[in-house]
């Protein structure tokens, strides 16, 4: 069996507004019940989690100008997802929900807090995803004058999730003994200072939260890079990929992570990789493949907006380049992978062509009636071994609806996703397979 997550990619955003099944999309999206009815849906076809992208400035990158993100609501406006996360989680009762921590923007002891309380309300069910950020702007809002150098914001992550774990560490999982006999509430002999100095980060602890259900709340990274993937492979429970490329490459970039979670001691099964997925999906093969057509068509018409993200991510403005020529040479202090993944998807293309294609593709072009494309991920799942798929399509009730009552049910008469879940938390639902 392999493992579902969803990747509200635009965050805690604007997700689908102007579209033909946006329904009241340009409003509903600020309000926690959109997210607590999609949660729903998703915890009825059993997923593992639900997981919500952040980032925190208003972009420029495009045209020199904030006017393309603020008329398009791309990257903004996006509010913060971590209040979000006690929303969903209390209306929820086994879905998992995970929220992104920017690590150059956070102070471990904040993020130790913030997430071990919500694991704590939710009753064992919330996960981080850590991020270092790409972005100038987002560095700036934090008082720095440009962000912090690819390698170096890695190097300074794993100190960050050193001090984070130990914060939550801090309290013995039996620390609070509730022994109303002799008015002792909490253990003081299983409390204890961290008293962490590092280069870049210092806390002295203990946290002033009570141990976490799960012992520590599960943590998700999707680094890309040879310095991301060794990130991930040392401190994550779930490593997630859009690497392009096909199953070759996706089998490629998984053993790597796992050969290198061993190196640090861990045990391949710990670490689960998962691949984001955008499925078009019909009631038919015939109509599912007239759909991706239709959608072909909408993206090199909108191949505007693919711009528009592409320039925050690389931080290079493409405004400034001729879309009927090739992608020329750019270099990047964002996201190194996936620039290098573009160069790839290229290849022979000119630039208008490139946009259109990176705005569908994730792993592989997935098409079809709901049988067909769970043959299709059956075959990957084989193929590349994997550990699941995070579902990435834009989310409104219409795709949110095809993936859990159409694609999921396929699933599971192919025996390839759970029925329901065997355990209340979190981790140990991502580490029963
Ligand atoms: C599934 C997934 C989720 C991601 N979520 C975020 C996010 O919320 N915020 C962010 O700044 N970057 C996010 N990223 C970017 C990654 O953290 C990472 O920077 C990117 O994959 C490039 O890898 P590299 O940093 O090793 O070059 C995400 C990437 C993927 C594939």
């Amino acid at each position: 069996m392999f493992h579902l997550g969803w990747f509200i990619g635009n965050g805690f955003g604007v997700q689908s507004w102007g579209q033909t099944w946006s329904g009241e999309g340009g409003t509903e999206w600020k309000e926690a019940q959109l997210y607590i009815d999609h949660a729903r849906a998703m915890e009825r076809a059993g997923f593992d989690f639900m997981m919500f992208e952040d980032s925190s400035m208003v972009p420029d990158q495009y045209g020199g100008s904030m006017d393309a993100y603020l008329a398009s609501a791309i990257y903004s406006p996006k509010h913060d997802p971590v209040p979000m996360l006690s929303a969903v989680g209390i209306s929820t009762s086994r879905i998992g929900v995970v929220g992104t921590i920017a690590t150059p923007f956070y102070h471990p002891f904040m993020a130790a807090r913030s997430f071990a309380t919500i694991d704590n309300m939710i009753g064992g069910r919330a996960g981080i995803n850590l991020v270092t950020s790409s972005n100038n702007r987002a560095a700036q809002n934090y008082g720095l004058d440009t962000h912090i150098e690819h390698d170096h914001r890695y190097a300074m992550a794993h100190e960050w999730v050193d001090c984070l774990t130990r914060l939550w560490g801090a309290w013995d999982p039996d620390s609070v003994v509730l022994d109303e006999a002799n008015g002792i509430f909490a253990d003081g002999s299983k409390v204890r200072t961290v008293d962490f100095k590092g280069e870049y980060y210092s806390s002295r602890g203990p946290l002033n939260v009570i141990p976490s259900p799960q012992g520590r709340p599960a943590i998700c990274q999707a680094g890309g890079s040879a310095v991301g993937r060794e990130f991930g492979a040392r401190w994550s429970d779930v490593v997630m990929s859009n690497v392009q490329g096909g199953p070759g490459r996706m089998k490629a970039y998984r053993d790597d992570v796992l050969e290198r979670a061993v190196v640090h001691g861990r045990k391949p099964s710990d670490v689960k990789v998962m691949f984001l997925i955008n499925p078009t999906l019909g009631e038919t093969d015939e109509e599912a493949h007239e759909r991706y057509r239709r959608k072909q068509e909408g993206a090199l018409k909108a191949y505007e907006k693919r711009l528009i993200s592409m320039s925050v991510f690389t931080g290079v403005d493409f405004s400034t380049f001729d879309p009927d020529e090739p992608l020329p040479a750019i270099t990047t202090n964002g996201h190194q992978s996936n620039t290098a993944d573009m160069r790839m998807m290229g290849e022979g293309k000119t630039l208008r062509e490139l946009a259109a294609d990176y705005d569908l593709t994730t792993i592989a072009p997935l098409v079809g009636s709901p049988d067909t494309v769970a043959g299709q991920l059956q075959e990957i799942y084989e193929h590349v071994g994997g550990d699941g798929f995070l579902v990435a399509s834009t989310v409104n009730r219409r795709t949110v609806a095809e993936i859990t009552d159409g694609l999921v049910p396929a699933l599971r008469r192919r025996g390839l996703t759970r029925t329901g879940y065997t355990y209340e938390h979190l981790r140990d639902n991502l580490l029963e397979f």
